[in-house]
């Protein structure tokens, strides 16, 4: 059966070929040119249309790990451990190309101290278009799941969400803001995504990052931080194992964390736990010293000094940390310039 059809198709080509050459040889010479063109204009409108449009392709997406290293270098200000786990945890992750699963980041510490400031960093430095990427999805408890009593509804929301825009492009980043306002429970609707599967019913999260906010543990990282600067020690002395194993126990057993005895925890599905740390007196005259670079003024330290002399410290006594860390600087800006 199979060699007598090819044989069929072979005599028909010949015949084909031969007529069609003696009939219009011109005719076939122009279509064979114009289909030819035609599928190189296609090709360069499609990479045009790349261009011009944000795909998930390499040319949108792709880590710039010089990037990454000067901006935290340069723009983070005293957040020695934070800085140093982000680049090696993001730098690891998308050096592989063959991950295990999701990259899972739970950022936290007190308000103000750079949490979302880092994941907009991160996310400059994978994509293209930064945090305004079609990729970027930023969850925030108290806009999208503000009602208890709807956490079913959400639940299924989410997991939808998740789920259609990996669908769409595997290298997504979810950023879920204010974790301590979420519904413990909430977050457990995804963790099958986080964890070690090939793929769940034909989708692969396993390109994708998840990074959590909160102000969870918070107090347990001042209390480090302060016990540090009471000892008359250098804040660079602090290490992540200072702070990491309090870090988790103290979101797990928070029962306002969003993390409340989770399995996401208890399976170890959160690769890194980053603490940040309360800024001090001399962060903030940074912080405002930056913000006068960004608008393009001349960067005066009189100002920055007056700035942060202004805010409110504490311990009240020792008046060590920004209560608010560098959160209000931009507008207080306006009143001094
Ligand atoms: N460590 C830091 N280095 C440089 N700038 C900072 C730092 N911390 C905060 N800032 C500045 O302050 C602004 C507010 O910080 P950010 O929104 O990141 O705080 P946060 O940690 O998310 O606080 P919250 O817990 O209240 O949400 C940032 O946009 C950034 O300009
Ligand atoms: C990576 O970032 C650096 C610093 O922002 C920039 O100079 C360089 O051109 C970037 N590299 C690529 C490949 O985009
Ligand atoms: C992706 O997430 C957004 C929320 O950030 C949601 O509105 C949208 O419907 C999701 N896309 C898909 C395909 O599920
Ligand atoms: C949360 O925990 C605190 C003490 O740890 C307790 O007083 C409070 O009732 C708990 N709240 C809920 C909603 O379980
Ligand atoms: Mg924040």
């Amino acid at each position: 059966m199979q060699p007598r059809r090819q044989h069929v198709l072979l005599l028909w080509l010949l015949f084909y070929s031969s007529m069609a050459e003696a009939l219009e040889p011109i005719s076939t010479t122009i279509a064979v040119g114009m289909a030819a063109a035609l599928t190189g204009i296609l090709a360069r409108y499609q990479n045009i249309f790349y261009y011009f449009h944000e795909c998930c392709r390499p040319e949108w997406i792709s880590f710039n790990i010089t990037r990454l290293k000067t901006d935290l270098d340069n723009k983070l200000f005293g957040q020695h451990i934070a800085s140093r786990i982000i680049l090696k945890a993001v730098n690891g992750f998308m050096s592989n190309p063959n991950p295990k699963k999701p990259l899972v980041l739970s950022l936290h510490g007190w308000t103000g101290t750079g949490k979302n400031f880092v994941s907009q960093l991160i996310a400059e430095s994978v994509y293209a278009e930064g945090m305004h990427s079609r990729f970027v999805h930023v969850f925030t408890s108290t806009l999208h799941f503000p009602h208890a009593e709807h956490m079913a509804t959400y639940k299924s929301q989410l997991q939808q969400w998740v789920r259609g825009n990996v669908t769409n492009c595997e290298r997504s980043m979810f950023i879920f803001d204010e974790m301590d306002k979420m519904h413990p429970g909430l977050i457990d609707s995804i963790k099958p995504y986080l964890d070690y599967y090939d793929k769940l019913d034909g989708v692969s999260y396993r390109k994708s990052i998840f990074i959590f906010l909160s102000n969870a543990g918070g107090d347990g990282i001042i209390q480090t931080a302060l016990e540090f600067w009471k000892a008359g020690k250098n804040r660079e002395e602090i290490e992540l194992k200072d702070l990491e194993t309090t870090l988790s126990l103290s979101v797990f057993n928070n029962n306002k964390s969003g993390f409340f005895h989770t399995s996401l925890i208890d399976k170890n599905l959160v690769d890194f736990f980053v603490p940040f740390l309360p800024l001090e007196y001399q962060h903030v005259v940074q912080c405002a010293m930056a913000e006068m670079k960004a608008r393009s003024l001349e960067p005066n330290p009189d100002v920055a000094d007056q700035v942060a002399r202004d805010l409110v410290y504490f311990p009240k006594s020792e008046r060590v940390f920004s209560v608010k860390g560098c959160k209000t600087i931009e507008s207080k800006l306006d009143f001094y310039t």
